[in-house]
Order: structure tokens, then C-alpha cells, then sequence
């Protein structure tokens, strides 16, 4: 190849560039969803523990892998094998990844962008001021007994979900669900006792109805006595208490209410989504086809600090909202018995996405630096400064959900519907402040979906000889075209409602192609990856990699890349394709 091999400008360069890869949306966009998903505390316990044992590793080999070969991953296997063999299979599968996840990548970035315009024209100040006029108008022709009955529900409705749990747990899910399609199938047959009598005909199902219906029964009797406790302790409040506290909870719903419709109102609009997709996945094209190293890594030393600032600050000022403590336990307090094993399959998805791992995005980075030094201390810086920002994410966003009374189980929306509340509280400032941190995150979005976007073009650059405009222009176009369906997928009666018709709510196109990547691409990706480095590359070529390590990180290392890696990616594959079932396999008692 005539043309030489671009390069990063210092270490630093790199450092920033593949800490701007890692982090990104995956951080404060899907972290906290998928953690309010997933009921928190075991859930960020798990990734924490899938970062360090199996990201940590499988970090240190992509890099150790690019640098080595000094390709793009499909070239790379073949360079260090001297031919081509089924390694370049992995190659392969990472740049399909990385077409797969930079579609969907990019409706999410251009929300962002559009949250960046919406909060420079204040979205938010009418909705504060007509929820504050509601309260009012609440407050001034409600009855106290009314309120004082409103508060109680909500707050008895409020705590209920910890006793829920709790309750539920003593018996095994399975039957426990059994028995609510049960009670709802009988709720809804027009001759009630006739459909309980056929249905009880089925043994299995009776068996279910039996053991499942003594703790409906003590889940009714805890709500009743629960109610009570918190009507009593709604008693020392004089009335206006009572009517305050009325009208705060009607304003903070009411600028919810309104908060979340703006948010469906975007991502139901399918053209508005595509228009921002399309900004974006040319600022990206732009950006990849100016080259590797100019403009990026200059950027990133004064907006990736700026970014983390920002939410620090947002962090402090949380910690001052009424739901900093209910936050604070969601995301830190495991509790035993929400040991949830579909959770650590999203945890172990969540670890791959959030550090860019799995597809050789840092194979390809790694290959444009040629020091030999410093694996791991970058490694670990580069998913110490991601992991740290994902927890603060948290921390920041959960503070908001809870005082707001938002579902911490959300969905994708979350940031957008969370946020902006914060915003709209802080008043003129949180204007400001909203244009900020949106505009930050964009930013956030753009130094990975570079990233993304280098693998593929990169793979034509290296593997094919084209040039770079072209590479990053088609490949570009082509993953606009496939990001389409994932802009419409929330916009009602468009040209792809038929797959969430078929596939499930939970399943539109969009979380269809981040479940299909997230979940089983990268993790199988990262499981070969960490196979090769362990076993498989020529020792001589490991060992200058790592030469100057210590010898007993060194043998920590291989420790993990060899077995603890690979066997954490294979169970967590069986149990997504279900040969095991560990929510009930974990199930305890009964
Ligand atoms: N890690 C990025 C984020 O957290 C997303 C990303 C960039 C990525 N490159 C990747 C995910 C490669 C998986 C693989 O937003």
C-alpha cells in the first residue's frame, strides 16, 4: 500500500480517542434505562463485575490485537495468523455489528440533537408554567379529604412495589405468572366461574392456581395494612401540609405528563426522526472522512471533561431532590433476592456496548498507534473513565425519575423524559444548562459513532484499497438506509408497525437490532477475541505486547482471557437461548 497508515497524534491522542469511543449514549442513554429495566442494584452489580473480568481482558486483547497487527480486525487475524483463516470470521462478524448498531446509534444521537435545539428554545418553560397552573387550580377547588386521599395512594402505591417483591418471591415465577394469566383470563370470560372451573381442569395449572393463590391473598391483605400504616402517618399533617404537598404532587405529575408526551411525540414521529438521523450520520461521514486523528482528538480534551463536569454538577444538585435516597439505594443497594439472571445477560450486553468491545472498534484504534507500551494502565484508564461516568449517569437521572414519580423501568425514552424535568425545576438556568448537557451528549455520540463508522470503512480502506472519502460515503449511506426502519419504529402506523405487530412491544425494530447486536454479536465477538489473544496469537507477538508488565498481571490476565472470559460469554449465551433458565433456576424456596 503506497498511502501510509494513519496514525494517532500523541498517547494521550489515543487514550482520548478510545475513551471517547467507550464513552458515548451507551453510558447515559442505555446504562440508566437498562439498569431501570432490569430493577438496578444486582443489575449494575453484575456489570460491574462483567467489566472487570470479562471487558478489562477482552479491552487489553483488542488493543493488543491492533497494535500487533497494525490492521483493521478482518485484515488483522490474517496478518498475525500469515494467512487467512477462520479468524477473519471475527472480523467479519464485528463489522456487521458495527453497520447493525451504528444504524440504531444514530436515531438515538439525532434525538439528542434535537433535545439540544428543543432546550435553546426552552421546550420546557410553558410546560412548568401551565403544570404550575394546574396545581393551583387543584389546589384551589379540591377538598383536603380528597387530596389527603390522593397523597395516600400514591405514596401507599409508592412503597407497595418493595413489599411486592418481597411477597411474590415466595413463589417460583413461573407459577406466579401462570396464575395472573390465569386471574386476568377469568377477569375477562363473560361467565367468570364457569371459565375458573374449565381452566382449573388443567392439573398443571391447578397445581399453580394452589400454590400462587394463599400469597395473592397475603399480597392483598399487605397492601390493605400498608395503606393503613401510611394513612397514619399522614395524620400529624395539619391541612395545609396536606394541600401543599397536594399541589407539589400535582405539579410534578402534570409537568411529567407533559414531559414524557413531548418525548412520544418525537420518536413518533418518524419523519422529524429521520431528518435528525440523517444530520447526524452526515456530521459522522464528515468527520471519518476527514481522517483519523485531526479535529477529534483536540475536541475531545476540552468537551469529554466538560461533559463529565456537567454531570457531576447535575449529581450535586440531585443529591438535594426529595428522591436522592430512594436513587441512591436503586442503583447501589443489591438486594439479594433481585438476583435477577436475565439481568446478567443484560449486564454482560451492556459491559460489551458500553466499552465498545466485541466488534474491534479498539482493534482498529489499536492498530493506528504503534507504542508497545502501556496496555494495561490505558486499558484500565479507558474503562475506569466509562465505567465512572455510566455509574454518575445514574446518579444523575435516577434522582429526577424518583421525585417525579417516573417508572424507573422507562424504556429507551428515559434520559429524554427525565432530564428535561430537572431543567424545567432549575427554571431560566436549567435552559441553559439543558442545551448544554444535550449538546455535550451529542458530542458524546459523535466520538462513537466515529468509531463505528472507522471499522467498516476501515475494512474497505485496508481490505479493498478504496479510498477513504468513498469508504466512509457509502458505507455511510448504506447504514442510513438501514437506520430508517429504526427511526419509524416508534412512529404509529408507519411502513415497519408490522414488526413490533409481530415481534412484541418490547421487541420494536429498533431494540430488535440493539438485542441482536448487543446481545449476541458482541458477546460471541468478544468471546472469540478473547479465545485468540489467550490461546491462539503467536506467543512471541503477545509477549512485546506486554512486555514491561508485571509478571503476576501478566498471569492475571491470561487467567481471565483464557478461561474466566470465555465461560462467563458461553452461559450467558445459554441462557439467552434458554437451555438455562436461572431466574428459575435461582429460584429459592417453594
Ligand atoms: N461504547 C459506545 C457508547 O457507550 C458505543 C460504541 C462505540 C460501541 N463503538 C462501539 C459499542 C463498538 C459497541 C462496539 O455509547
Amino acid at each position: 500500500m503506497a498511502t501510509e497508515r494513519a496514525q494517532w497524534g500523541s498517547k494521550l491522542g489515543f487514550i482520548l480517542a478510545a475513551s471517547g469511543s467507550a464513552v458515548g449514549l451507551g453510558n447515559i442513554w442505555r446504562f440508566p434505562y437498562v439498569t431501570g429495566e432490569n430493577g438496578g442494584g444486582w443489575f449494575v452489580v453484575i456489570y460491574l463485575v462483567c467489566i472487570a473480568l470479562v471487558g478489562l481482558p477482552i479491552l487489553m486483547s483488542e488493543i493488543m490485537i491492533g497494535r500487533a497487527a497494525q490492521r483493521q480486525p478482518v485484515g488483522a487475524f490474517a496478518a498475525l495468523e500469515g494467512r487467512r483463516t477462520a479468524w477473519s470470521g471475527v472480523g467479519w462478524l464485528g463489522v456487521v455489528a458495527g453497520f447493525i448498531i451504528l444504524s440504531f446509534y444514530i436515531v438515538v444521537a439525532g434525538w439528542a440533537m434535537d433535545y439540544t435545539l428543543k432546550s435553546i428554545v426552552n421546550f420546557t418553560g410553558p410546560m412548568a408554567a401551565e403544570a404550575r397552573v394546574e396545581a393551583m387550580a387543584y389546589r384551589a377547588d379540591t377538598p383536603a379529604v380528597e387530596m389527603r386521599e390522593t397523597l395516600i395512594d400514591a405514596e401507599t402505591a409508592r412503597q407497595f412495589r418493595e413489599v411486592e417483591k418481597e411477597i411474590t418471591r415466595k413463589v417460583r415465577p413461573s407459577a406466579w405468572k401462570a396464575y395472573q394469566e390465569f386471574e386476568s383470563a377469568v377477569a375477562k370470560a363473560s361467565n367468570a366461574e364457569h371459565a375458573r372451573a374449565v381452566l382449573l381442569e388443567d392439573a398443571a395449572l391447578r397445581a399453580h392456581v394452589e400454590v400462587a393463590q394463599p400469597i395473592a391473598a397475603e399480597l392483598e391483605a399487605a397492601h390493605l395494612s400498608l395503606r393503613q400504616r401510611v394513612s397514619q402517618s399522614f395524620d400529624a399533617l395539619s391541612e395545609v401540609e396536606i394541600r401543599d404537598r397536594a399541589e407539589d404532587f400535582t405539579r410534578r405529575s402534570a409537568i411529567r405528563s407533559r414531559v414524557e408526551a413531548a418525548f412520544g411525540a418525537v420518536a413518533g414521529d418518524g419523519w422529524i426522526t429521520a431528518i435528525w438521523t440523517c444530520v447526524f450520520m452526515l456530521l459522522t461521514i464528515l468527520i471519518v472522512a476527514g481522517g483519523v486523528s485531526s479535529g477529534i482528538e483536540r475536541a475531545c480534551t476540552i468537551l469529554m471533561p466538560a461533559l463529565f463536569l456537567l454531570i457531576l454538577v447535575l449529581v450535586i444538585y440531585g443529591f438535594f431532590m426529595p428522591g436522592f435516597r430512594e436513587a441512591a439505594s436503586f442503583v447501589f443497594k443489591p438486594d439479594i433476592h433481585e438476583l435477577r439472571p436475565s439481568g446478567v445477560l443484560a449486564g454482560m450486553g451492556q459491559a460489551f456496548f458500553s466499552l465498545s468491545l466485541g466488534m474491534g472498534a479498539l482493534i482498529t484504534y489499536g492498530s493506528y498507534q504503534r507504542t508497545k507500551r502501556g496496555l494495561a494502565g490505558e486499558s484500565v484508564t479507558i474503562a475506569a473513565m466509562d465505567t465512572g461516568v455510566a455509574l454518575l449517569a445514574c446518579l444523575m437521572i435516577f434522582p429526577i425519575v424518583f421525585s417525579f414519580g417516573q417508572a424507573p423501568s422507562a424504556g429507551p425514552g428515559l434520559v429524554f423524559m427525565s432530564m428535561p424535568l430537572a431543567f424545567a425545576e432549575i427554571g431560566q438556568a436549567g435552559m441553559l444548562l439543558g442545551a448544554i448537557f444535550f449538546g455535550l451528549l451529542v458530542f458524546a455520540a459523535i466520538t462513537s459513532s466515529i468509531s463505528l463508522l472507522e471499522v467498516v470503512a476501515s475494512y474497505f480502506i485496508d481490505e479493498r484499497g478504496w479510498s477513504r472519502r468513498k469508504a466512509t460515503w457509502v458505507v455511510g449511506g448504506l447504514v442510513l438506509l438501514l437506520s430508517m426502519p429504526s427511526a419509524f419504529s416508534y412512529a404509529p402506523d408507519s411502513f415497519i408497525s408490522g414488526w413490533t405487530a409481530s415481534y412484541g412491544s418490547n421487541f420494536d425494530f429498533l431494540s430488535t437490532m440493539d438485542y441482536l447486536a448487543s446481545n449476541w454479536m458482541l458477546p460471541a465477538g468478544g468471546f472469540f477475541i478473547s479465545l485468540y489473544a489467550g490461546w491462539v496469537m503467536p506467543k512471541h507477538l503477545r509477549n512485546a505486547e506486554l512486555e514491561g508488565l508485571a509478571p503476576a498481571l501478566v498471569l492475571g490476565w491470561l487467567l481471565l482471557v483464557r478461561f474466566v472470559a470465555p465461560a462467563m460469554v458461553i452461559v450467558i449465551l445459554m441462557q439467552s437461548i434458554g437451555i438455562l433458565d436461572a431466574d428459575e433456576l435461582l429460584f429459592r424456596g417453594g
